[in-house]
């Protein structure tokens, strides 16, 4: 079964299959989600679940607290859509530090 998600902060959607993590459904179109691992190691692929049901695997305590899962913030790698859904790409680009000599 197919389910409709809206990627809210690219203001796009897409018909995803509920047996298939939302990364790999997403990741067809590269301007929607980040590049990233796909097997829950490199947290680039954090959501905000806005509205709609889902299942999830187990998420790594790296990039997602306990609060924040129950915040319906999840790993788009490790969750499946059971419904139509509304989400957002949450996670932050590293920043890298330079310094500044003279
Ligand atoms: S794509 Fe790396 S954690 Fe999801």
């Amino acid at each position: 079964m197919k389910h409709n998600i809206l990627v809210k902060n690219k203001d796009k959607e897409r018909s995803c299959s509920e047996d298939k993590n939302l990364m790999s459904s997403l990741s067809v179109c590269t301007d929607l989600v980040p590049r990233g691992c796909h097997n829950g190691a490199c947290g680039v692929c954090k959501i905000l679940v806005h509205n709609g049901d889902y299942e999830k695997t187990k998420m790594n305590r790296k990039h997602i607290s306990e609060e924040e899962e129950d915040s319906n913030i999840v790993l788009a790698c490790r969750t499946f859509p059971k419904s139509d859904m509304e989400i957002e790409f949450i996670s932050k680009p590293k920043t890298q530090l330079y310094t500044i000599g003279n």
